[in-house]
């Protein structure tokens, strides 16, 4: 998609977002926790000043650290998305500017402890470039969270109406590699097509579609079925 579209999407989305991403039933819950668990075990004993967010959308992921300290910087593609984090950020350390990181990060070398990219590398065809900017503007042991979906899963079905892309798991863990980012954690997401979760509210039922989740991403090795992995990886050397 283009990226004028891609501002209009979710300009247009962003007053709904959260509500209809993470919080519209118990199954989007679900799949909001898993991302959000894995970020808050992540970085609970991590001692950090600097944070940015690529694509930080209402601001979700930013909130998790609103009473730390940190300094949180963000860069989101949509101006209406930066609003509406605004509102829900309160926080004084807050520097989110309107920008496309497929130009490039606006920041100096070495300057984030963590950066997050959740649910956004997706919607740029310049991913690699992006993957380079988050190794240069990480300091040397800075952390990084980044999630994707996966092209062996059941968004293949999907695909012909996506407005965005799916990643060859093998070859986003070379490019990793490739920019001196060392894995340190991988959390396989949900295994169900995305409408299964948005229509659950029942509990049990949850609970059952939960544990086939579990059970078959740990039997199946990485890169097949899931719908998302997320990676924690680490800046090693430079
Ligand atoms: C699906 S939302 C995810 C929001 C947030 N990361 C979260 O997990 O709650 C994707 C966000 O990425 C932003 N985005 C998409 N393409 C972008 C780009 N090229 N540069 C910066 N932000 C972008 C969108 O405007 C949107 O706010």
């Amino acid at each position: 998609m283009k990226k004028n579209r891609i501002r209009k999407f979710f300009n247009d989305f962003s007053n709904t977002y959260n509500q209809k991403a993470f919080y519209g039933s118990r199954g989007l819950n679900y799949l909001n926790h898993i991302e959000i668990d894995f970020i808050k075990e992540a970085t609970k004993d991590l001692k950090f000043s600097n944070l940015l967010e690529i694509g930080f959308g209402a601001g979700r992921n930013l909130l998790l650290f609103k009473d730390r300290n940190i300094s949180l910087y963000g860069v989101d593609i949509s101006e209406k998305m930066l609003q509406e984090a605004k509102k829900n950020l309160k926080n004084e350390k807050l520097n989110l500017k309107p920008h496309n990181a497929e130009e490039g990060l606006p920041s100096k070398d070495k300057l984030f402890d963590l950066v997050l990219c959740i649910r956004v590398l997706k919607y740029m065809k310049k991913w690699p470039f992006v993957i380079s900017e988050i190794s240069r503007t990480l300091k040397k042991s800075g952390y990084a969270i980044i999630e994707i979906p996966n092209l062996f899963s059941i968004h293949l079905l999907g695909l012909p109406w996506a407005n965005y892309f799916l990643f060859f798991i093998p070859g986003f863990i070379k490019q990793l590699k490739k920019n001196n980012l060392e894995i340190i954690k991988i959390q396989k997401g949900a295994v169900f097509p995305f409408f299964i979760y948005k229509i659950i509210n029942y509990k049990l039922l949850l609970k059952i579609i939960a544990s086939v989740d579990r059970g078959l991403n740990k039997i199946l090795p990485v890169g097949l079925i899931s719908r998302n992995y997320i990676f924690l990886v680490k800046k090693i050397s430079k």
